[in-house]
């Protein structure tokens, strides 16, 4: 019975922190980033294939992505053909744990849909 419950109250964290990443995504990024569609910034897909070239490991894509958002900066950017064409992206001030449960959700999701 004990072990039942832990098993349960594990599970239902790990939901909560997917549920997080997406609902965090879906409500700071795709006002720009289209899943698949480029509008007024790259697709989210596109910049999802550029992080994963770049960083295959999970730990050095979140790091990398939720410290580059967190400041924008055309010298360390993975997509510098995206800032020609649509100009740096502006920074969002958003706190660094937020900015990694999404670069998490993006690492996770298989957005070709
Ligand atoms: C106001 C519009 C806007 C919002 C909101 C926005 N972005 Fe962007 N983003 C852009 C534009 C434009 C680019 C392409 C130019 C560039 O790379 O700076 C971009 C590029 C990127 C890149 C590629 C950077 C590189 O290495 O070249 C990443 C990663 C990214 N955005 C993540 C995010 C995440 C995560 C969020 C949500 C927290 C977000 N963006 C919200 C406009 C936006």
């Amino acid at each position: 019975m004990k072990k039942a419950l832990l098993i349960f109250t594990i599970s239902s964290v790990t939901l909560f922190a997917a549920n997080l990443g997406e609902t965090l995504f879906n409500g700071n990024c795709t006002s720009c980033h289209n899943i698949t569609t480029p509008n007024s910034a790259p697709s989210i897909q596109e910049i999802k294939q550029y992080y994963t070239k770049a960083f295959p490991q999970k730990d050095a894509f979140v790091l990398f992505m939720s410290e580059w958002v967190s400041s924008p900066d055309a010298k360390t950017a993975m997509m510098p053909h995206a800032i020609k064409k649509y100009g740096l992206m502006p920074e969002l001030g958003y706190d660094k744990d937020t900015l990694t449960e999404i670069s998490k959700y993006i690492f996770e999701t298989n957005f070709k849909k």
